[in-house]
């Protein structure tokens, strides 16, 4: 596929734009900064600007598309670029940058034909991870069903993104899935990041103890481009454990009582529920933190 990839130079994207590239698909990274990647096309767009963000959306990719006798169009957007998260900027600008970026691709995608979109949303809409002072979730393991009433401007702009996305969906009928995504953790990242994790537990009680290993986010979003037909759906995106030592039982014990469990869970079992992303689109993370981990305390 031609895929239309925003936000290609950021943490996540850095992994999921090539990953996508060595499947075999063209990636456009629309981006403010170039990734510089061999296997990727960089353009820089800046996407609250909704000019640009059709002009590039409509334009070429590459030198090489000049020898064609149309231009190509492009197949899917997958739109990632944003500001990540609360304390980057001013609660204002985070808000106001987030909804009219993804208000301008999500325009620009549908009224130029393209069929599928996948967008980031985050796990953040949930209201746990920016609360003031310590929110629990109603219930566990937290599915997509779970009310989304956050009061940060950040999961604000999100929840707004959602919207957009499922109106969009409803005037044009093309997919549109929206993945709710957890802490992105980068490979390198768990030697430096999980010691502490795996000793204190409530260092991740504001992400529901969960986390995304950056290369199974690629897998996810291929799973995205590769099943059609389901319209607007939002996913949880993680990984099927924890990001701490201790087990389901014990986390539950000591940071949910008296929060609904709505169902048995797996001695490790994450609490932000992947069920949906399994059962739709076959999603099946590869990766642990323990893989990385007990091979360290292992040698
Ligand atoms: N990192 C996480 O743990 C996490 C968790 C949940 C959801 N998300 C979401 O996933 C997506 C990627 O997050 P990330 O951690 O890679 O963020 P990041 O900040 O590392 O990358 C975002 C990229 O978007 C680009 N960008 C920002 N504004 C832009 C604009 N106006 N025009 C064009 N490009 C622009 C930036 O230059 C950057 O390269 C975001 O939508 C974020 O909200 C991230």
């Amino acid at each position: 596929m031609r895929i239309f990839f925003t936000g290609g130079s950021g943490k996540a994207g850095r992994h999921v734009a090539p990953f996508l590239a060595d499947q075999g698909h063209q990636v456009t990274n629309a981006d403010l900064v170039p990734l510089g990647h061999p296997a990727v096309d960089d353009l820089a767009v800046d996407l609250t600007d909704v000019g640009e963000t059709y002009s590039a959306l409509a334009g070429l990719a590459r030198f090489d598309e000049l020898e064609l006798a149309t231009k190509p169009a492009y197949d899917a957007v997958v739109h990632f670029a944003a500001v990540p998260r609360i304390l980057l900027t001013s609660d204002a600008k985070t808000y106001a940058t987030n909804v009219l970026s993804t208000y301008n691709v999500l325009e620009a995608a549908t009224r130029l034909g393209i069929r599928k979109v996948i967008f980031a949303s985050s796990e953040t809409t949930y209201g746990v991870c920016f609360a003031q002072g310590e929110r629990r979730p109603l219930y566990v393991p937290v599915d997509e069903e779970h009310p989304t009433v956050p009061e940060d401007s950040y999961a604000m702009s999100k929840v707004a993104n959602e919207v957009t996305a499922r109106s969009f969906q409803a005037r044009t009928g093309a997919d549109i899935y929206g993945l709710r995504i957890n802490n992105v953790i980068e490979p390198h990242e768990y030697a430096e990041m999980f010691p502490p994790f795996l000793e204190d537990p409530a260092l991740r009680r504001r992400n529901l103890f969960a986390y995304i290993d950056a290369r199974d986010l690629g897998l996810m979003v291929q799973r995205c481009l590769e099943v059609d037909g389901l319209g607007y759906e939002v996913f949880n995106v993680a990984n099927a454990d924890m990001s701490v030592a201790a087990t389901t039982d014990e986390v539950r014990e000591r940071f949910y009582d008296g929060v609904e469990q709505r169902r048995t869970m797996g001695r490790n079992e994450t609490f932000y529920s992947i069920d949906k992303a399994r059962d739709l689109l076959g999603y099946s993370p590869q990766h642990s933190w323990r893989d990385v981990l007990d091979d360290q305390r292992a040698s």
